[in-house]
């Protein structure tokens, strides 16, 4: 969280609050210190293969450049010597399904794979288990059934329905706060467009539901105006939201988001036409959608701590290597899955 929060000036006027929802968060904060006491070689030349879905997507790069930092100052700070590889597979799972048998073939000690597809794991899983090599999936759930396999598998991500709830309340206290900043046109109803990241994916089904499940909770009546997936891309909600404001204008009141590269589309739209309409959220909490709260362009985000999505992957491989499980991981549930802290941040002095 720090880090994140470092990266912007203190008198920004945003709000960065910790939530309740963290009991198990703080507590997975807390446990992901490297292991100092560990032997100072544990991990030595140990290779590490690292499968993205997409280099490009936003939020993983990140969690990419913060996993490097980790590993670099886990080096330094143990004199260890690690072999960390970071491969594309732009999407196909064709390729990543390649990318992997050939780094089993290569004697990887521990793979982390963000699958392209989540469906689509059992091969993957198959030559790793033939291989005997751990596998850390993160960031695209697959499947309860498939990481019930073998116990070498583990999954690290966030707790999608809870970062729903918490954009949906981000709008629930804005309402309270001055109902007309928000129900334009009076009706005591909000009129609402939702913009998904993808079809299938854990993330957007979750956070689509609980999202408005949390407003209608809080007694606020929604009206659904229209959605669309936008693959969590930034030009293809611009696109989406094109569409929209040409289709309902002034009707809409709220626009939800699944994740923040998505919101940044639709702020490209909104200022490059002028629109004087800032009732967005989004999920993720990346520097550029922390600055466009900043900037009072957006309502709010929830970040999803990438760096702790890191540290959290680097603490399992740490422990898998050292004890051949990595259960004692702070926060790892007896399915094996670890979720990472979350928290909101909120525009200010918009009453
Ligand atoms: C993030 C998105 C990202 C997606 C990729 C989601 O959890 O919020 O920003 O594009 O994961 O799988």
């Amino acid at each position: 969280m720090k880090a994140i929060l470092g990266k912007i000036p203190v008198k920004l006027g945003i709000m960065a609050a910790m939530l309740a929802a963290a009991a198990v968060a703080a507590a997975v904060a807390a446990g992901i210190m490297l292991r100092r006491d560990s032997g100072a070689n544990v991990g030595q030349n140990l290779k590490i293969g690292v499968f993205m879905y997409r280099g490009d997507d936003t939020f993983i790069s990140n969690l990419m450049n913060s996993l490097r930092d980790i590993v670099s100052a886990y080096e330094r700070e143990q004199g260890a010597n690690l072999y960390l590889s970071i491969q594309d597979a732009q999407g196909s799972q064709a390729t990543q399904n390649t990318q992997i048998e050939r780094s089993l073939s290569l004697g990887y000690n521990i793979l982390c794979v963000n699958v392209v597809d989540r469906t689509s794991v059992a091969y993957v899983i198959d030559k790793a288990m033939e291989a005997d090599v751990p596998l850390i999936f993160f960031n695209r759930e697959p499947v309860q059934a498939d990481l019930r396999k073998w116990d070498k598998l583990y999954y690290v991500g966030t707790d999608a329905s809870m970062n729903g709830r918490l954009e949906g309340q981000i709008i629930v206290d804005a309402y309270r706060e001055n109902p007309e900043r928000l129900d334009l046109n009076n009706d005591g109803i909000l009129q609402y467009i939702m913009i998904e990241g993808e079809f299938r994916h854990q993330d957007a089904i979750l956070r689509t539901e609980s999202s408005i499940q949390a407003i209608v909770d809080a007694g606020i009546m929604v009206e659904k105006l229209d959605g669309g997936t936008a693959n969590w891309e930034r030009s293809q909600a611009a696109a989406l939201a094109k569409d929209y404001f040409t289709k309902y204008g002034s009707q809409i009141e709220v626009i939800l988001c699944n994740n923040d590269d998505m919101a940044l589309g639709v702020i490209d739209y909104v200022s490059d036409n002028q629109l004087d309409f800032t009732n967005i959220v989004g999920v993720d909490g990346t520097p550029q959608g922390l600055q466009a709260v900043y900037d009072g362009k957006m309502e709010g985000t929830v970040v999803i701590d990438y760096e702790a999505q890191a540290k959290l992957i680097f603490e399992i491989v740490l422990a898998h290597i050292k004890d051949g499980n990595a259960r004692d991981v702070i926060g790892m549930t007896e399915e094996r899955y670890v979720r990472a802290p979350m928290y909101v941040v909120r525009r200010e002095g918009q009453k």
